[in-house]
């Protein structure tokens, strides 16, 4: 079918309508799937925060990615151009949504060349050994895990951390129908494939009944309105991050969709493999740690460090663990990846729109300056560990900043935007164009005039008045 999107030819596009889903699939599966959903589901009452995700997904995440989607594909443009469009005065908001990515992909990196470690150290056939070891930790005594001892060196984790900036850096140079599309179609299949092939195999482990239970039923004992406002923040914060919200992700994949493929149909599509991917990890996660230590549910509570310093210890207890664990993080480091392809991109075309250069050229750019601030990244958990911002490393800080202060505010402005100042029907209308139906237009116009910016100030206050 010939691609109508008008700035096919300068900018490249999407070939396939199934290579646009997978490679926005691509973004919204990544480490928050596999690593924070899991945990978040187990600590907050497993089966309630499912639900809750849930009726979000359906209603407010579907109501944000088909906005940015309908934006970028309207405008053609990447977000700082897309925002200037719309509106004027709305190019502040475009500087925003540009400037958040490039936050993050820096550090993302630098977590992407941490799973590039443990992915070759269990292929290497060294997990078992990585899991129990112990490290001094200097004149103030204590024992590191591995982790901590990995990730408190300069050398190596530079190392992985630039050779994972340079892998993404290839499928970005190779441009969109050629590297991310390509990619994604392979890629995200065979994710599929392994997430749904370990999953059935924890699942045959002996007391991982329990676990299931644990991780799917609803836990309504000791439940309180606090904690029931406390996982609506939580559930709302993770789907933000997950499906790649609020970042200029979405507008400028969006930009490169064909004008003809359905913007509805897709958004489902995606919503639907971010939501499969990030229920079959915790499926593989939550059993998996509840059988390794014997239905002790703070063990599920080690947040951050459940990937990197619990996992192993069960991948090494359980029966094959070696190749399951191997598999698991083959599957981390290409949801990784594939995220941070959609980081790269976005800051890419950006930087190709203003500085009118060439993809080579500013893919360059982003590598360097990539580099350096990923640098900061690594060097504060290592050489400048006692230099911290508001008591936070500069990783945590970057991340901190980006999640829960400049998104809310882009995916708010975002909502008033379209809500308010150029209403609904600019988006409406490039989601009917062709004649398409949009079946929820109704709750859409609700979600983006009334409940989407509410629940943008809710999770901006939240981390402000309570701790979670
Ligand atoms: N959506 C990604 C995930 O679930 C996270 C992400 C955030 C990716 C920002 C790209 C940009 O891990």
């Amino acid at each position: 079918m010939k691609n109508v999107n008008k700035n096919e030819g300068q900018r490249g596009g999407f070939g396939t309508k199934i290579g646009f889903i997978l490679a926005a699939a691509g973004s919204a599966v990544g480490l928050g799937n596999i690593w924070r959903f899991p945990y978040l589901a187990a600590k907050y009452g497993g089966g309630i925060f499912l639900l809750v995700y849930l009726i979000f997904a359906v209603t407010f995440g579907f109501a944000l990615m088909l906005t940015e989607i309908a934006i970028g594909r309207k405008t053609g443009k990447s977000v700082i151009g897309a925002f200037k469009s719309v509106d004027k005065r709305f190019a502040p908001a475009g500087w925003l949504g540009a400037a958040i990515p490039a936050l993050i992909l820096p550090y993302y990196c630098v977590i992407g060349g941490w799973v590039l470690k443990y992915m070759t150290v269990f292929l290497t056939g060294k997990g078992s050994e990585i899991a129990n070891k112990v490290y001094d930790a200097g004149a103030d005594g204590g024992g590191l895990s591995f982790f901590e001892h990995f990730i408190s060196l300069t050398g190596e984790p530079s190392l992985f951390f630039i050779i994972y900036v340079l892998i993404g850096a290839v499928v970005i140079f190779l441009g969109v129908e050629k590297g991310i599309e390509k990619i994604s179609k392979f890629l995200m299949p065979v994710l599929l494939l392994l997430i749904i092939g370990i999953g059935i195999y924890t699942l045959t482990l002996d007391g991982a009944g329990e676990g299931l239970k644990y991780y799917v039923l609803p836990d309504f004992e000791g439940f309180t309105v606090s904690k029931l406002l406390k996982t609506i923040a939580a559930a709302m914060g993770q789907l933000f991050y997950s499906m790649s919200l609020a970042m200029g992700i979405m507008v400028t994949y969006g930009s490169y969709m064909r004008k003809n493929d359905s913007i509805e149909g897709s958004v489902r599509q995606i919503e639907i493999f971010d939501t499969i991917v990030a229920f079959l990890s915790g499926l593989i996660i939550v059993p998996a740690v509840f059988v390794f230590s014997g239905g002790d549910e703070s063990a599920l509570n080690a947040g951050p460090g459940l990937m990197f310093i619990t996992l192993p210890k069960v991948f090494d207890s359980m029966p094959g663990g070696q190749i399951i664990g191997s598999i698991f993080f083959i599957i981390v480091a290409l949801a990784a990846l594939t995220s941070s392809i959609s980081l790269m991109e976005t800051v890419t075309a950006v930087v190709m729109e203003k500085f009118r250069i060439s993809r080579a050229k500013s893919c360059i750019a982003v590598i360097i300056f990539t580099l350096v601030l990923g640098m900061v990244s690594v060097l504060g958990y290592s050489e400048w560990s006692d230099f911290t911002l508001f008591g936070m490393q500069f990783l945590d800080f970057f991340d901190f900043v980006a999640n829960n202060l400049m998104m809310p505010i882009m995916a708010f402005l975002t909502c008033i935007l379209v809500g308010y100042v150029v209403k609904t029907k600019f988006v409406e209308e490039e989601v009917m164009y062709g004649g398409k139906q949009f079946r929820s237009k109704l709750i859409y116009r609700v979600m983006i005039k009334y409940v989407c910016p509410v629940c943008m100030i809710v999770i901006l206050i939240t981390p402000f008045v309570t701790k979670i």
